[in-house]
This record gives C-alpha cells, sequence and structure tokens, in this order.
C-alpha cells in the first residue's frame, strides 16, 4: 500500500525543507533518547515513516549497527535515497506503518519521528512497531507534539487558533498526539515511559532563523486558513518586530515515548 502524505498535497518542497530544519533543530533533542535506548549497540534498527531520510541519517551515524528506513510514500523515498546516499549502513523501503513488512519479534530497536501525528491509525502503528521489535526490545517515538501544549506571547486572537492546531488538523494530522503515546504504548503491550524532550526555551533569534527558513510554509497556512494577505503581512510585521525586539517567546512541547516489550507476552 502506497501512503500519500497528507502534508504533500502540492508543496513537497516546502515540506522537506521543513523537515530539514526539524531534523537540525531538534536534534539535540532526540540525541539523549538514542543514548537512552541504546542505539549504538542495536544490531538491527527501524525507523517508521523515515520521510525524506534527515532524521534516519542522524540515527545511522549514531549507531554500528544496520538501519532499515521505511515510507509509505514513493516520494519521499526518493529523497531519502538522495540523502542517505553516503550512509552505507541504512537500506530503505516503500511501506505502510499500519502494516509492517517484517517478521515479528525482527528489530532490537524501532523507531519513528514526528509519524504518528499523521497516522490515520496511530494505535495500529505502535502495534506493529511493538510486533516487529524482539522481546526485551524498545520501541521509541522520539518526538511528537501537543499544540494544545503550546505557548506564546505577545498573542494574536486571529493567527494563533491556525498555528495552535488547526491548521494541522485540517491536514489531516492530530495536533493532540503527545498527550496520546503513554496510551496508545501501554495498549500495544509496551512497559512504558513518557517524557517531554524540549525542556529548552529558544531564544528570538533562533525563533526567527526558524521562521524564515520555513516562512513559505506558515504564509501557506495562513492562506489556506483564509487570512487576506494584508492580515497576514500585518501579523508577519507584528511577529519579526517582536523577535527583534527580544520579546517574544515561544513553547511548544515535543513528547517522547519509550517502551520496552517484555520478555515474555
Ligand atoms: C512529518 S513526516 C516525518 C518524517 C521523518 N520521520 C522526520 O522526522 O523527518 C511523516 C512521514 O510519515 C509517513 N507516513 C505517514 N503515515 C504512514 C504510513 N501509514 N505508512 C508509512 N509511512 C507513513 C509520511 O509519508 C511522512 O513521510
Amino acid at each position: 500500500m502506497i501512503v500519500k502524505p497528507k502534508i504533500l498535497t502540492g508543496q513537497l518542497n516546502d515540506f522537506i525543507k521543513k523537515l530539514e530544519l526539524q531534523a537540525l533543530e531538534t536534534a539535540e533533542e532526540r540525541r539523549p533518547l538514542y543514548l537512552e535506548v541504546d542505539i549504538k549497540d542495536a544490531i538491527l534498527i527501524l525507523d517508521v515513516g523515515c520521510g525524506s531520510g534527515m532524521v534516519t541519517r542522524d540515527i545511522a551515524h549514531l549507531t554500528k549497527g544496520k538501519v532499515v528506513a521505511i515510507d509509505g510514500s514513493e516520494d519521499m523515498i526518493s529523497v531519502a535515497k538522495k540523502v542517505l546516499k553516503d550512509c552505507r549502513n541504512v537500506e530503505l523501503k516503500v511501506g505502510d506503518a499500519e502494516n509492517l513488512p517484517f517478521d515479528d519479534n525482527t528489530f532490537d530497536v524501532v523507531t519513528c519521528n514526528l509519524v504518528l501525528m499523521w497516522a490515520d491509525d496511530p494505535q495500529k502503528v505502535v502495534c506493529e512497531m511493538a510486533r516487529v521489535v524482539k522481546p526485551g526490545g524498545v520501541v521509541l517515538a522520539s518526538l511528537e507534539p501537543d499544540y494544545g501544549g503550546k505557548l506564546h506571547y505577545p498573542e494574536n486572537p486571529r493567527i494563533d487558533p491556525v498555528f495552535a492546531g488547526n491548521a494541522i488538523k485540517k491536514r489531516g494530522g492530530d495536533p493532540h498526539i503527545g498527550r496520546k503515546l503513554r496510551l496508545l504504548f501501554v495498549r500495544a503491550g509496551l512497559n512504558t515511559k513518557v517524557g517531554i524532550g524540549n525542556n529548552r526555551i529558544w531564544s528570538c533569534e533562533e525563533d526567527k532563523s526558524y521562521y524564515l527558513h520555513a516562512r513559505d510554509f506558515y504564509i501557506k497556512a495562513l492562506k489556506d486558513a483564509g487570512l487576506s494577505q494584508e492580515e497576514i503581512d500585518k501579523w508577519e510585521y507584528d511577529y519579526l518586530k517582536s523577535m527583534d525586539e527580544g520579546v517574544q517567546l515561544n513553547f511548544f512541547p515535543q513528547f517522547y515515548a519509550i517502551g520496552r516489550k517484555p520478555m515474555v507476552l
């Protein structure tokens, strides 16, 4: 089954640019999680929903083992082939996360990053991840956001709801997936620990550079939400000014879950 990622409708390049930026910006937050699940010494790792492969590349660099990376989109796998061309320990595959094409108890570690938010049936995906991990092995969802916990100031009552999850919901994603991770992992039979992976508030300079890099993506979300060019221009002027003044504060929780498969089920 080929998955058409909901996020890709007509904006593949913007999406890939955003994934690249997210991978860079979250590398520091994901690294301790990879160390905690002992990715360095794992022999066989599966990265589910690898997208353009930027996060897979981080995993491949951290381990001595082999990484199998799977995505439901042929377009994303083509991009990942280029991104990962120098990683000799990665094998790429098109496939469905809700029906993983692997035997039970195959992998030492099974990871996903920003995938459950977009899955049609996230419980099915986690159950599949739990099925293919070995007894005693670990399933890791490294970063899954929860827009309900998003905080920022100064506020803008017209624009904020768009970025507080409405834009994600409109594209078929679940903006509240973060809070659901514990339930999804426990229901999949995993011994589960959850946490928030990003405990640092970015500086205004970091926020501004992220915004400018992913600007097209944000402007499109505002247009799709029905805002006029004039409203968008006014918001952007105020937003950039608040960052130049150094007064803008943003916090956006990214949850993680680590689930160990019991030795005897
Ligand atoms: C937001 S991207 C994240 C990509 C990558 N993990 C990262 O963090 O850069 C979500 C990816 O999940 C994939 N995806 C969503 N549902 C899927 C499914 N059922 N099977 C396989 N891939 C799926 C999409 O094709 C997309 O590439």
